[in-house]
């Protein structure tokens, strides 16, 4: 493997879109190669951000206005991001997190319309210049994505919305992985689960120069 610092690796898309399926299929693909790794989530990812996790997601008779909703997800992150993400990569761990701010703009910024300079904001204060090194683009056509999250069930909150809002969701990752290609890697999540995980593979092997495939 070619000598590459620990990468900050992160998944996106609408829901259905089979993040968590291809997220295990990435973990796979780093313990071929003998590369350490955490695995984490955002909203979430430590106890404290756990809990405004659940304080966002689940549905109680007070709705949080857009705004403290934008908030809490940061609030979330600077915990999560001072505490597990960066002591990780300071070790020499790669990160592999499902959701980070692209989310952000994705739902509170195109979902919820909040203006992007507020984001933009927030982001400089709880990141500075921190990015991910790669984010995995799981792009899927609302309707099928939202098919997908039916049939799981149980959703939470913010997977309640209707479907314009997760056009506006969707357009907006869509606007982020064009604008930033260098580090977004756009997948066509329409196909099957193997090809997916296939197409995946190949491209994260030939960035990083590995050399095992899983399995
Ligand atoms: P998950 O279902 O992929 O775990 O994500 C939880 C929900 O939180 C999902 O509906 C997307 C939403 N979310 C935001 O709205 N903004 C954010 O910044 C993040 C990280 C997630």
């Amino acid at each position: 493997m070619k000598n590459h610092k620990a990468q900050f690796i992160t998944l996106e898309g609408v829901e259905g879109a089979g993040k968590s399926t291809q997220k295990q299929a990435l973990c796979q693909l780093l313990d071929a190669n003998g590369i350490r790794y955490i695995e984490t989530r955002e909203p979430g990812g430590t106890p404290y951000a756990e809990e405004i996790r659940a304080l966002l997601l689940d549905s109680s008779d007070e709705i949080p206005q857009a705004k403290t909703e934008l908030l809490l997800m940061f609030a979330a992150r600077a915990q999560h991001l001072e505490t597990k993400i960066l002591p990780a990569l300071e070790r020499d761990l790669w990160v592999v997190c499902d959701r980070f701010t692209d989310a952000t703009y994705a739902y509170q910024g195109g979902g919820r319309g909040l203006p992007g300079g507020w984001i933009q904001t927030l982001e400089k204060l709880v990141q500075d210049e921190r990015v991910p090194d790669v984010t995995l683009f799981f792009d899927v056509p609302v309707e099928i994505g939202l098919t997908r999250a039916h049939r799981r069930g149980n959703l939470d909150r913010i997977e309640s919305e209707d479907i314009e809002f997760f056009e506006r969701v969707r357009r907006t990752y869509q606007q982020i992985a064009t604008r930033d290609s260098g580090r977004v890697i756009t997948l066509d999540a329409t196909v099957d689960v193997e090809l997916l995980t296939e197409e995946m593979t190949s491209r994260l092997m030939s960035r990083w120069g590995l050399k095992c495939r899983p399995g």
